[in-house]
């Protein structure tokens, strides 16, 4: 058994920095070229739930590929959105007692009716998703506009 001196933990430890540092550098470049296979959005409409589990002026937020959606029975029918918020990404909630879509990160508010800015950061509105009833099943899928 070999003794190790100084000078080669010296070496060791300066090469295990030099593999660090590329690994820092490659592993962005690696994951441009090959992105994960998580799937923004879903191709196929997803359940929320049975109808009788989400009544007028209740909420529900569901996974919905790489992030949820959110869905909400108000008055005038379902309404859907993407439950990331427009700002900086943090997941948005539904309010039934100001009946309004808000954000806590920054005290961001949205419009149920259309996903549209009602106050603070968000430089856009909520990305508006469909939603279809089946069978009594309630399905939130990809499109509604904006
Ligand atoms: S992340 Fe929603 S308001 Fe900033």
């Amino acid at each position: 058994m070999s003794d190790i001196t100084r000078r080669d933990f010296l070496k060791l430890l300066q090469g295990a920095g030099v593999l660090l540092g590329i690994s820092v550098v490659a592993a962005p470049v690696a994951a441009y070229f090959y992105p994960s296979k998580l799937i923004e959005m879903p191709s196929e409409p997803v359940l929320v739930c049975p109808e009788s589990e989400l009544p007028v002026g209740q909420a529900k937020t569901v996974e919905f590929g790489r992030y949820p959606a959110l869905v909400i029975n108000t008055e005038d029918g379902l309404k859907a959105y993407s439950a990331v918020c427009t700002h900086f990404a943090c997941l948005v909630k539904w309010n039934p007692d100001s009946g309004q879509i808000e954000c806590p990160c920054h005290d961001g508010f949205f419009k149920v009716a259309d996903g549209s800015v009602i106050a603070g950061p968000p430089p856009k509105p909520l990305l508006t998703l469909a939603t279809q009833v089946v069978d009594g099943q309630i399905y939130v899928k990809v499109g509604g506009g904006a």
